[in-house]
Formats: C-alpha cells, sequence, structure tokens
C-alpha cells in the first residue's frame, strides 16, 4: 500500500542559490547531505515538517528553455504547506531569495478562509504554498507542515488515471474544468493530511527527461514495504525499473515508471 508522498526531488543548477531560497526563504530544515563514492557532491536532503522532505541533487544540466509549462509533457509543480503564509511570505522578501518574476505578487485567499501562492526557485520551477486552514486555527505556530500535491502535465489523460488509480490504488476524486474543457483531474494519494496527485490535461511537447535534467527527475512515495509493493506492481502488470535494493541512505527503496516516463521512486517508510 502507498501511504503518502514522502519526497520530491530537484536537480539544481546552483545548489547555494537553491538552499538559500528552500532554507532561509521558504523555511526547510537542512537535514544531512550525502556524497557519492568518489566524494563530490551529492545530494543535499531538506525535511518539511515532521515527516516528508525534498531532496535536492548537485549537477543539473539546463537541456530544455521552459521549466514547466502546461504544453510540456512531465513534471509540472509541487506544493507545501504551512501554518502562516503571510510570514513564510515576508520570510522570502526580507531574505531578498523571491524569483523577480514574482515581484509584487500576493497569497490569494481560499474560500475556507486559507491561502494559497505561487513562487519559483531560483531555476524557475513552481512551488505552490497553501494555508489549508485559517492562520487563528494554527496558534501562532509559524512552521510547514508538509507536502501537499504534485503535479504532471499529461498527453494521454484515461491511460495516467488508469496507472495511478489501478495499478498505484490512488483513488480519482473529480476533474476541474476551465471554459467549458476538462483541465486538471484530481487523484487523492492520502486523505488526511490530504495529499494529492493533479494531473493537467492536454499537454502534448516533450521534453528531455533524463537522470540529470533541471527540474523534478523524480518523486518518492512511501509504503508499507517496498518488496510487499514490488510484489503488488508486479502482479498488476507494472514493469520494474529499478529493483529492490537498499539506497545510499540506508532504506529499502525500488523504481518505477508511468507511463508518460517519469520516475517513481517507492520508499519503505
Ligand atoms: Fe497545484
Ligand atoms: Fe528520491
Amino acid at each position: 500500500m502507498i501511504t503518502g508522498i514522502y519526497h520530491n526531488a530537484m536537480n539544481v543548477l546552483d545548489m547555494e542559490k537553491s538552499l538559500r531560497f528552500y532554507v532561509d526563504g521558504v523555511g526547510m530544515k537542512f537535514s544531512h547531505e550525502i556524497k557519492k563514492e568518489d566524494g563530490s557532491p551529492w545530494i543535499v536532503y531538506l525535511s518539511i515538517g515532521n515527516a516528508e522532505s525534498l531532496e535536492l541533487f548537485y549537477g543539473g544540466v539546463k537541456d530544455h528553455e521552459t521549466p514547466y509549462s502546461e504544453e510540456q509533457i512531465g513534471y509540472h509543480h509541487w506544493c507545501i504547506t504551512c501554518t502562516d503564509l503571510a510570514k513564510l511570505h515576508e520570510r522570502v522578501l526580507k531574505t531578498d531569495t523571491l524569483n523577480p518574476k514574482d515581484e509584487g505578487k500576493q497569497p490569494s485567499m481560499l474560500k475556507n478562509g486559507g491561502k494559497n501562492f505561487w513562487i519559483h526557485d531560483p531555476d524557475g520551477n513552481a512551488l505552490e504554498i497553501v494555508q489549508p486552514k485559517p492562520v487563528e486555527e494554527y496558534a501562532g505556530r509559524d512552521e510547514l507542515l508538509g507536502i501537499g500535491h504534485w503535479a504532471l502535465a499529461v498527453q494521454d489523460i484515461p491511460k495516467a488515471v488508469y496507472f495511478y488509480t489501478t495499478k498505484l490504488g490512488f483513488r480519482w476524486e473529480r476533474t476541474l474544468n476551465k471554459d467549458g474543457e476538462p483541465w486538471i483531474d484530481y487523484l487523492i494519494v492520502r486523505e488526511e493530511p490530504r495529499q494529492t496527485i493533479e494531473l493537467f490535461h492536454n499537454a502534448s511537447k516533450s521534453t528531455p527527461n533524463e537522470w540529470n535534467s533541471a527540474g523534478s527527475p523524480h518523486v518518492c512515495f512511501s509504503c508499507d514495504n517496498v518488496q510487499a509493493m514490488v510484489e503488488l506492481l508486479r502482479e498488476r502488470g507494472v514493469p520494474i525499473y529499478i529493483e529492490p535494493k537498499i539506497g545510499a541512505d540506508g532504506k529499502g527503496q525500488a523504481w518505477i515508471r508511468d507511463p508518460e516516463g517519469h520516475r517513481i521512486e517507492l520508499m519503505t517508510a
């Protein structure tokens, strides 16, 4: 059983700039760093709330012009949740880590009194930040809660929805329309705290998706037992991209790919 979105991963162009944005600005916590066998820098791990995280990989390669768009097949954006978006916004401004393209933007109010805000990291990747409830309900806490959702732009929606629901076990929730046309499908990964996948319709342009292509090379879903999960997926006819192994961080992991080639890591957590 998949139990949640565990981490997102980013290949970055400039680690120092990205760390200033995600740590000093957004407020993620530095956890640890691992090096390659030859001792060269490899991955920096940042904590988001108690359980979820972001992996930043050194050595991202800018092999496509636009970091993301609804036309481009593949990774689109991700979302984290926090208790106080006004304070977070202030911090990003104070630490001068706001991407120039976000200058002057303000968080927008959600119907339930929560807030929503889209900003961009130094490489132009979109980060949506949601304060799920009115600030009063967080009693002055100023912290990150976790990962809210992860989004892809998809060419073949029926195939993607079938894969993420029938193969991975997520629950289809609804289709949001725009101008009367289907725009985004929402799939539930975890009910509480809520985590979803957003699948944008009508992507058509393929872009490089190498292990080191700038942007997000993979997403990681946590599961109770990665070995058992792999056997279940094999029974369901899902090709296993990388068989179960113990990763550099000492945890059990395995890899699959979705119908449009996006890498998915499965990790015992
Ligand atoms: Fe979103
Ligand atoms: Fe990972």
